[in-house]
């Protein structure tokens, strides 16, 4: 299972490089807006920033909705750095643009996939990853978890390449869950990857181990 990063944040994505587990970064609008990255130069050269600090993929979205637009803005991202995945909305141009981006042998992120069907139009249409938001499916009463299984059942059934990117994952159960489905990735915050090393029972343990050896070695 691959670890990905969801975030624009420097500081963070130098964290879980360090940490030596992570397998590449997803960024949306509203995370670079969150770091203050604005105007196109800063944009770009953020983007560059986050490719050299990360030996992984590293998703970057188009602003624009139409067909034209998706293709010059995910042409001039995929230009900047052989680790770019251009990310692409679940919208009909969006669908034709990722045909047009696979042909082109571009990778791609389909973003916003909330239902089995939006994930399977993204795969037909040569995806490489498609995005179901599990969080934000949780968020309104439904089961983000459930769509994730209905999507690895799906691809599993049809051998389609497309890789399953779980996003919006807000916490370790989500993420533990992820992998018991077969999710091929997930993205999160820094926080979730370091959830990971938690438990009372880890420290408590440790704290013996520690005491014992010093009391015997004083
Ligand atoms: C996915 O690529 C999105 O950037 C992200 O996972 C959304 O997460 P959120 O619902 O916690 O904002």
């Amino acid at each position: 299972m691959k670890f990905f990063l969801d975030t624009a944040n420097l500081h963070e994505i130098r964290e879980a490089v360090e940490l030596g587990v992570l397998d590449g970064v997803t960024t949306n609008p509203s995370l670079m807006a969150k770091e203050g990255i604005r105007g196109l130069d800063n944009v770009m050269a953020h983007y560059r920033q986050i490719c050299e600090l990360v030996d992984g993929d590293v998703s970057a979205e188009v602003i624009a909705t139409d067909y034209d637009g998706i293709v010059r803005e995910g042409e001039a991202l995929a230009e900047l750095h052989p680790s770019i995945v251009v990310k692409v909305p679940m919208i009909r141009d969006g669908i034709k643009a990722i045909k047009y981006f696979a042909e082109k042998g571009i990778k791609t992120n389909c973003t916003l996939i909330f239902t089995a069907g939006q994930a399977l139009l993204a795969a037909k249409a040569g995806a490489t990853y498609v995005s179901p938001f599990v969080g934000r499916l949780d968020d309104i009463g439904q089961d983000g978890l459930q769509l994730v299984e209905q999507i690895v059942q799906i691809f599993s059934n049809y051998g389609y390449p497309t890789e399953v990117l779980a996003a919006s994952v807000r916490h370790v159960p989500h993420l533990i869950q992820c992998a018991e489905i077969g999710a091929d990735v997930v993205t999160c915050p820094l926080s979730v990857i370091s959830g990971l090393l938690n438990h009372p029972l880890t420290d408590k343990g440790l704290a013996t181990f520690l005491a014992d050896h010093k009391r015997v070695n004083a």
